[in-house]
């Protein structure tokens, strides 16, 4: 335990050992909503939107499209369509979500590697700003769609940047140095796409701007080879997301463990130097850069709270800490370091601890090595840094999946509700089974 605030979101503060989100004591939401619970910070995500967005302003025209699929919790979407966010989309759910919540299309981009004809088909209707495509044979289904449909459309292709040390997401787009070339030498010969974009996407959770330094460079000497060669102009330079969060422990996965990992400070100062310096050389001025951020935006936005199910020691000496929520509900995070502390700490002795969900799986483990107060069972743990991939993954996995509450300054509300034994087969018909 013993994390000073200067490590903790702007969010949490601890006032007579007490965990207060915003101005509201965590214990107090407990008492009301019970555990385990998903608890979001209102005040935390537009703060991060904001400070996301004042970072990389700096660059003379940039859309931020919030990555759907991190959390698509309709409340956190909405609040950040308010603050000026558009909306990264992998799937007709998510956007018919992003169009349900009043997101402009114009600030909508469609990425993903298996995209069906519907959801080709809903894109071109609503008429969104870029449907990012991850493949030639993609490109010539969204011709022929628009083509049925009378239509020009905005598109653009997903490329594969290479990059020494860093193994770029080898599963999508195309290679930078093979197939991207081809791929825009094709488009443009199809009659009803308009070919504006360029996108691409190297990974999550990056501490460190070199991967993205080496993809613009990347980028826009391609940029740069299409407009001599078959004069198409990138309009759309989308760099996607990945930039990492920071938390209390090194966190996982750095690409190399000796390395300091750089600040999302520092990370975007690089990346708009090195946008400057190569958009002035190969005189792309007119450029729109996109980014995708999702974890960056709502990771530390929201947390998990617990209740302390059962203690054991196993082996020797291995303190174990049973509590009643796990990867059902945080499912990356054996992976991912999520900070976790007391709801209330009257204990001051420290003991060493396994934090384990209740599942009935090995792999059920929230932290390892931990330092917290003695445990016992009744108390509250909360679990930080659980807004990305958690929610949007969360599994009726042997149990209803919980509420979701909103803290808004002094305020709560639940967002979500708790779901009941009878939603998790809601939809299933057992009935005349003979
Ligand atoms: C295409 C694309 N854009 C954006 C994101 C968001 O990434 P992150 O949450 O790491 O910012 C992802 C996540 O995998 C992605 O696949």
């Amino acid at each position: 335990m013993n994390l000073d605030a200067s490590m903790l979101p702007d969010s949490i503060i601890i006032i007579n050992n007490e965990l207060i989100i915003d101005d509201v004591p965590a214990i107090t939401i407990i008492k009301k909503y019970g555990t385990p619970l998903f608890v979001v910070s209102k005040k935390q995500l537009v703060q991060n939107y904001n400070k996301f967005h004042e970072r990389f302003m700096k660059f003379t025209k940039v859309l931020i499209a919030y990555s759907y699929k991190t959390n698509y919790l309709p409340s956190i979407c909405s609040i950040l369509n308010q603050e000026g966010a558009g909306a990264e989309v992998v799937s007709g759910f998510e956007l018919f979500l992003a169009m349900k919540l009043g997101v402009p299309p114009s600030k909508i981009i469609f990425n993903g590697p298996g995209k069906t004809d519907q959801e080709i088909t809903m894109a071109i209707d609503y008429d969104i700003a870029l449907i990012n495509a991850d493949s030639i044979e993609e490109l010539e289904r969204i011709n022929k769609i628009a083509s049925e449909k009378g239509k020009i459309v905005n598109v653009g292709i997903r490329i594969k940047p290479n990059i020494p040390g860093f193994l770029a997401w080898p599963k999508f787009g195309l290679d930078v140095d093979r197939w991207a070339f081809e791929a825009y030498e094709k488009a443009l010969a199809m009659e009803n796409l308009n070919v504006i974009g360029m996108h691409a996407h190297v990974g999550t959770q990056i501490c460190n701007s070199q991967p993205y330094v080496e993809t613009i460079r990347q980028m826009t000497e391609l940029m740069h080879r299409l407009y001599t060669k078959l004069g198409i102009k990138i309009k759309y330079m989308d760099i996607g997301g990945g930039f990492g969060v920071s938390g209390y422990e090194p966190l996982y996965p750095i690409e190399d463990q000796n390395e300091e990992p750089e600040t999302l400070d520092e990370m975007a100062e690089s990346i708009i130097k090195v946008l400057y310096s190569c958009i002035s050389h190969y005189k792309l001025s007119e450029t729109i850069l996109i980014l995708e951020p999702g974890r960056s935006i709502v990771s530390d936005a929201t947390l998990l709270l617990t209740m302390v199910e059962a203690t054991k020691t196993v082996g020797k000496n291995t303190k174990t800490v049973v509590v009643d929520g796990g990867i059902n509900l945080i499912q990356f995070a054996p992976y991912y370091y999520h900070r976790i502390l007391p709801v209330i700490n009257n204990n001051s002795k420290l003991e060493t601890v396994d934090i384990c969900g209740p599942l009935c799986m090995q792999s059920d483990v929230i932290g390892v090595n931990r330092k917290l107060p003695t445990l016992k069972r009744g108390d509250y743990l909360a679990v930080l840094d659980s807004g990305a991939y958690s929610l949007s993954l969360s599994q009726q996995f042997i149990r209803p999946r919980p509420p979701v509450i909103l803290v808004n300054w002094n305020t709560h509300k639940s967002v979500r509700l708790g779901e009941s034994f009878e939603d998790i087969f809601r939809y299933d018909d057992f009935s005349d089974l003979d």
